[in-house]
């Protein structure tokens, strides 16, 4: 397999096996609907040469809303609003995909709108320093319809697939992990029904949007935590997906807990410790560090994983982590451990990186992994490369 070759998922034809990666881009408005900094920043990257694009994760309720400035898939308003971007993204030779997800444990606390947070169970978050409720077997419904409403609505803003996000702690996720499902009813207790939220999840989707269009999803390999998901029980589930029609797996892994999981290299201490307290500081800066040193940054990070899971799943499968230069690309598609290659903070910096590898000009991309994107998106602002183009340096 080549970089460069074109590629399917389901129905779905593509220029080449480069994926972006979903990256929140915090430029919606206030009511979660894509601004021209949207266009713009969809329209670089579809001009850039990736062949799939896969947007941040948009929130399918209000409930499940992490960020202020996120983008929703929860309104019919988002159909219109979207068709600039998903036109603009086609007509510069991409293909686009909505990632949708509910935060659950993990969404930001919003003072004062009396919603709270919900999950499969009561297990605290540690980083934001919340307990959300356990979810009762009518939200549990509820929210699986409104996936598939969200995705059904992608697919009308001219979207070319929709990424279920069940990674990285998120409501699904953490459905699926043993470390925060603690339920003994038909929703948790073994691995088969930890995972059965997911499932319900993606035949609500599979029914809204139909058999030809194309469905992704995201997943944990690992949680990376004690306790948490681990590929004993995330390959059975990886293969489940498959035969129950998925078109193609993510694999990624780490929870909001663990951020040096997902995405390993630097920890922006300063930027996340920004405006907060002495003590509050003091936390995050050594739990960032300390997980550093479990898991430190190298090339192509989840490829091992890969490796293991590929060869066992009938459907097309992207890495993503660490992949920082098109010889490491190469060689992952060479080795067969996976279909696609999939970027996301080498993307924020240099959207053009691919055609810049077509054309031969570089082999090592000019991200440094120093985490700002991240650190700076979680202090609200828009998603953008905080180091210097020239030199490296903030
Ligand atoms: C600023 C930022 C925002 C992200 N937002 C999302 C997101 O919305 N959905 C998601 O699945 N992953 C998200 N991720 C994780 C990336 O998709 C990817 O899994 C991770 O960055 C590792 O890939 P990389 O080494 O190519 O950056 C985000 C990462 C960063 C740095």
């Amino acid at each position: 397999m080549r970089l460069s070759e074109n590629a399917a998922i389901g129905s779905l034809v593509l220029a080449n096996r480069l994926v972006k990666s979903a990256t929140l881009e915090n430029m919606a408005t206030p009511e979660g609907l894509p601004t021209r900094d949207t266009l713009r920043f969809y329209e670089r990257l579809a001009r850039g040469g990736s062949g799939l694009i896969i947007t941040g994760y948009a929130y399918v309720h209000p409930s499940g809303r992490s960020y202020p400035l996120q983008h929703s898939a929860s309104s019919d308003a988002m159909v219109g609003m979207w068709r600039p971007v998903t036109d603009k993204v086609h007509e510069n030779g991409s293909r686009i995909a909505l990632q949708i997800v509910h935060g659950g444990r993990q969404c930001r606390p919003v003072p004062k709108t009396g919603t709270s947070l919900f999950a499969p169970s009561r297990i605290p978050n540690l980083v934001y320093f919340t307990l959300p409720r356990k979810m009762t077997e009518e939200q549990i419904i509820c929210t699986i319809r409104d996936f598939g409403r969200a995705a059904a609505r992608a697919r009308e803003a001219g979207f070319d697939a929709v990424q279920i996000h069940a990674a990285h702690g998120y409501l699904i996720s953490s459905f699926l992990s043993p470390l925060t499902n603690r339920r003994k009813d038909d929703w948790g207790g073994t691995p088969e029904l930890r995972f059965r939220f997911l499932a319900e999840v993606f035949r609500e989707v599979r029914s809204a949007v139909g058999d030809d269009y194309p469905v992704m999803a995201k997943m944990n390999i690992s949680d990376f935590v004690p306790f948490g998901l681990s590929p004993k029980d995330s390959f059975p589930a990886a293969r489940r997906l498959a035969s129950l029609g998925l078109d193609a797996l993510e694999i990624s892994g780490g929870l909001l807990e663990n951020p040096m999981a997902m995405c390993r290299g630097s920890a922006p201490v300063d930027v996340i410790g920004r405006g907060k307290t002495f003590a509050v500081r003091m936390y995050f800066s050594m739990s960032l560090q300390f997980m550093r040193l479990f898991l430190p940054f190298r090339e192509n990070y989840f490829q091992d994983y890969a490796a293991r899971l590929k060869p066992t799943l009938s459907i097309p499968l992207m890495l993503v982590g660490g992949i920082r230069s098109l010889s490491g690309a190469e060689q992952i598609l060479q080795s067969g451990c996976a279909d696609f290659v999939s970027l996301a903070r080498p993307l924020i910096r240099e959207p053009d990186l691919p055609k810049k590898w077509r054309k031969g000009i570089a082999d090592r991309a000019g991200c440094t992994s120093c985490n700002r994107c991240l650190g700076e998106m979680e202090q609200g602002s828009r998603l953008a490369c905080y180091l210097k183009p020239e030199t490296g340096s903030t």
